[in-house]
């Protein structure tokens, strides 16, 4: 399996449900920096890319959306349906998103600041970085 689906622990009583995110708990790595993707438009994929050294932890805290992961060997589906779970995404991994309904808002914890000299945006430069990676 590429991907590794984080269950949450709910907190909750009779008024509803709370999930708390902690850095080098459940949240696996120190969290430098919280986006959030919303207001997706119909149709849309988005990713397209790698990165070298970025862990992200990705939460479908609205709505749901579809991840596919690649690692160069194969590729993996994982439907985000839900606020109790997050998609831990560390290493070369090409990533992609799609079907995301309307009201999806996906939350990313990340490692790292942003940095775009960390992405590999074109796929035949992932399938060699990964090849050059599994050499050493
Ligand atoms: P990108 O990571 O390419 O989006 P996606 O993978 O979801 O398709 O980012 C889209 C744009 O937003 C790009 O121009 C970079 C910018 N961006 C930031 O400035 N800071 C960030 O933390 C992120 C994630 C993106």
């Amino acid at each position: 399996m590429i991907s590794k689906l984080i269950k949450f622990e709910i907190l909750g009583d009779e008024r509803g449900s709370l999930i708390a995110l902690e850095e080098n708990y459940n949240a696996p790595f120190e969290i430098k920096r919280v986006y959030y993707i919303f207001d997706t438009k119909e149709g849309v994929e988005r990713g397209f890319h790698a990165h070298k050294n970025l862990k992200q932890l990705c939460i479908a805290v609205k709505g749901s959306c579809t991840f596919v992961l690649d690692n160069g060997k194969k590729r993996e589906e994982i439907k985000l349906i839900n606020p109790t779970q997050g998609l831990f995404i560390e290493g070369l991994i090409w990533r992609e998103m799609k079907d995301f309904s309307i009201d999806c808002v996906l939350v990313v914890l990340a490692s790292e600041h942003y940095d775009e000299n960390d992405y590999i945006r074109d796929y035949d430069k992932f399938l060699k970085e990964i090849n050059s990676v599994s050499i050493w």
